[in-house]
């Protein structure tokens, strides 16, 4: 009796324990690398890159397949005419239908010569203060920068001075321009700095960014600036999500960096990343302040960059993008 009893129970566990295992099989354990552990990791990799033809390929078609930015990168008129309903990626059950206000704003078709020979990809990180990278980034053919940054004389010979395309974030456009409601002059000047480049814009991400971006358009357009507003497509930042989330980004929301990056993977012949680099300690065990030209850190939850890092970290060691950490030679 006794026997039998310890032997029924033993049996529960066994059949326990082998479905606890098959959950872990099933939905591991997911363990990130600690800070000083990813800096062991780069330390040990050093300067070493090569480029791999394979893996650039690879991640063309692979980004092409799910989220085709040739022709989906932007909302044109070619791909969301009249009527059209675009769903805001951002947030649940909310959508804009192009009406005959916002359908005459949309280019005609993806505006970019293609295919982008170099193209350099920077994001607004601490790591590129002292970095020296201003010429190697200018030197791309396409130049790619996050969220309208700084780009007076004092930063120039780290961060560089062309642009190419520039994203800019309807939050941004409220704070600093007061939603373009009494300073579309002062907000007109300030986007000379990025020359005649594409301001990307997310106007159909979030309900209350749309009025902003959409006032954005106007006043660069009545000032008669050099600038080509292209709306961020909902339907590709959605797509890019889900690929990132297939690849193991678990983040609610992904960085307009790791979209930048992957818009580049998809139109490019060459990719480096600059300025990306999450962490409060740098490769020479200095501290790190979170951007180039501030220390304010961002509300956390809501984006994952160390995981997005270990991402484009796998990319590099893979030689299919360069990511470039510190001095650049
Ligand atoms: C090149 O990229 C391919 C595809 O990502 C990968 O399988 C291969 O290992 C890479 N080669 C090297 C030398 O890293
Ligand atoms: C836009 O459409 C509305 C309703 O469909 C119409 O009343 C209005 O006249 C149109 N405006 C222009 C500028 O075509
Ligand atoms: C537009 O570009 C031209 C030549 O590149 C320049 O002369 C002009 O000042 C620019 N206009 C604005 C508003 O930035």
């Amino acid at each position: 009796m006794l026997v039998r009893c310890a032997r029924s129970r033993l049996s529960v566990w066994a059949a326990l324990g082998v479905l606890v295992l098959c959950w872990l099989y099933i939905f591991p354990v997911y363990r990130l690398p600690s800070d000083k552990e990813i800096v062991d990791e780069v330390l040990r990799q050093g300067a070493a890159w090569s480029k791999n033809l394979t893996g650039i390929g690879l991640y063309r078609n692979l980004i092409t397949k799910c989220c085709d930015p040739k022709r989906m990168f932007a909302v044109t008129k070619e791909n969301s005419p009249m009527g059209k309903v675009l769903w805001y990626d951002g947030e649940f059950y909310h959508s804009h239908t192009v009406n005959n206000e916002t359908y005459p704003l949309f280019v005609q078709e993806t505006p970019l010569q293609l295919p982008l020979k170099k193209c350099s990809v920077v994001g607004n990180g601490g790591v590129l203060k002292n970095s020296g990278c201003g010429r190697d980034i200018d030197q791309a053919d396409f130049v790619m920068r996050c969220n309208l940054p700084p780009l007076s004389k004092e930063y120039t010979e780290d961060v560089g001075s062309r642009t190419n395309l520039v994203t800019a974030n309807p939050s941004i456009i409220e704070k600093r321009f007061q939603s373009l409601l009494w300073s579309r002059k002062a907000f007109v000047e300030s986007m000379k700095a990025y020359g005649s480049s594409y301001v990307y814009m997310p106007a159909f991400s979030m309900k209350p960014g749309t009025d902003p971006s959409l006032r954005a358009y106007h006043a660069l357009a009545d000032f008669s600036s050099n600038q080509t507003v292209l709306f961020a497509n909902p339907d590709f930042l959605k797509s890019v999500g889900k690929f990132w989330k297939a690849h193991g980004v678990h983040a609610k929301r992904l960085s307009t960096g790791l979209f930048l990056v992957s818009l580049a993977l998809g139109l490019c012949e060459e990719v480096t990343a600059y300025g990306f680099w999450p962490f409060s300690v740098g490769l020479d065990e200095q501290p790190v302040s979170h951007h180039y030209y501030d220390n304010v850190l961002p509300f956390s939850g809501f984006h994952a960059m160390p995981e997005e890092f270990l991402r484009l970290w796998h990319l590099h060691k893979s030689g299919t993008l360069r990511l470039r950490i510190g001095r650049c030679p």
